[in-house]
């Protein structure tokens, strides 16, 4: 079976090492691999922080995910050596007002519902774990079984993981997918030169629609939606755990690292294809986390960056066949790709490698548009 897959961010990269693992030779496409959202991310690992009501599909996804986190990063550590950066010490979201604390209580409940544990805090409870938390901090949620990985250790270790499994690393953009008879059988690439393949994996984020070839609605529209981040580094114990608020209605986190680098995030704008760093989202960022954590401004600077979440038109994961034979997609993880990285991966190479859709990934196939649209 060979394979090609067309994009190296988190879902390619994995996707590639899975499918690797199951017999296929692997081509993949990128001319800069890991260089897009896969790099700006701060890599909360939430399915139920960020869970919203309606998504339990969605939620199921994530938790499944999260369930494999800890076998995924290890199985990565001993196959390349490379560790992930991969934490399970709890996030914990906190209230400033009656409206985010009844919001909070929702939140409990419907997780209550679902069995997912949780545990609701007062505002000296949320300073008890979190003393750096702003005086007027009323309440909490701690969710004890979430963490976080850092993206930017978790892609090195998967083109390694890939390496080592034979995948071959093609850095080149590739210009159509190659179709015969209606059937896509592999990829050009801008210089001219084909990779012919039995299935093809598009899995170019918000570029998916920039690859020709394709005919018209055979793969879903996937919509940039940026994201403005900021890092910043800290030489004394500043928070423990990944800290959530929401500040007068705009969402804030802060996801700390064992080495000392604080990831502040972030910004969600529809600006098309423009990753531009810009003083108003900056000033949003630090604005947000000085009310959350005040000592935020004590902390050393270190970078800035604006990466672009895929987007579905329904805000969730496309994985699967599409309606043109050969062709699959992988991509529209918007805000949850490195969460959804270990069972997109499992999902996407399964169905490329034995043609089956695993149930978790059922409600996520492209059908759903296709449907739709008639295509
Ligand atoms: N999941 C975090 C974000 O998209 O900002």
């Amino acid at each position: 079976m060979e394979i090609v897959i067309i994009g190296a961010g988190v879902i390619g990269l994995a996707t590639a090492w899975r499918a690797a693992a199951r017999g296929a030779a692997v081509t993949l496409v990128d001319p800069a691999p890991a260089s897009g959202a896969s790099s700006v991310a701060a890599g909360m690992l939430t399915p139920v922080s960020e869970l919203t009501y309606g998504e339990e599909p969605l939620l199921r996804l994530g938790l499944a995910s999260r369930e494999r986190y800890g076998a995924f990063a290890a199985e990565l550590a001993e196959l390349t050596g490379l560790e992930t950066g991969y934490r399970t010490n709890g996030i914990i979201e906190v209230a400033f007002d009656s409206d985010d604390l009844r919001h909070l209580d929702d939140l409990r409940r419907f997780q209550e519902s679902l069995g997912i544990p949780t545990e609701a805090l007062n505002g000296r409870e949320c300073r008890r774990l979190e003393p750096m938390l702003a005086p007027g901090v009323r309440g909490g949620l701690l969710a004890p079984e979430d963490g976080s990985v850092d993206p930017r250790r978790l892609t090195p270790a998967l083109l390694a993981a890939g390496e080592r499994l034979g995948v071959r690393l093609v850095r080149s953009r590739v210009s159509a997918v190659l179709v015969e008879n209606d059937v896509a059988t592999g990829v050009r690439l801008d210089d001219g030169a084909e990779i012919r393949a039995d299935r093809t994996l598009l899995a170019a984020g918000p570029w998916c629609g920039d690859i020709g070839g394709l005919p018209d609605g055979v793969v879903p529209e996937v919509r940039p939606v940026k994201g403005q981040v900021l890092r910043l580094r800290t030489r004394a114990p500043f928070i423990q755990r990944s800290t959530r608020g929401i500040v007068k209605g705009s969402s804030i986190y802060l996801v700390p690292r064992a080495d000392g680098e604080i990831v502040v995030g972030a910004t969600q704008e529809e600006m098309g294809f423009d990753t531009r760093v810009t003083a108003g989202g900056l000033w949003e960022l630090l604005r947000d986390a000085r009310e959350l954590l005040p000592g935020v401004t004590e902390l050393d600077f270190a970078e800035v960056s604006a990466g672009l979440r895929p987007g579905s038109p329904d805000n969730a994961p496309v994985m699967g066949p599409t309606a043109l034979p050969g062709l699959y997609v992988g991509t529209g993880h918007f805000r949850n790709g490195i969460l959804l990285t270990p069972v997109s991966a499992d999902i996407l190479a399964e169905v490329l490698v034995d043609g089956t859709v695993p149930e978790v990934g059922r409600p996520f196939t492209p059908e759903r548009f296709q449907t739709r649209s008639g295509a």
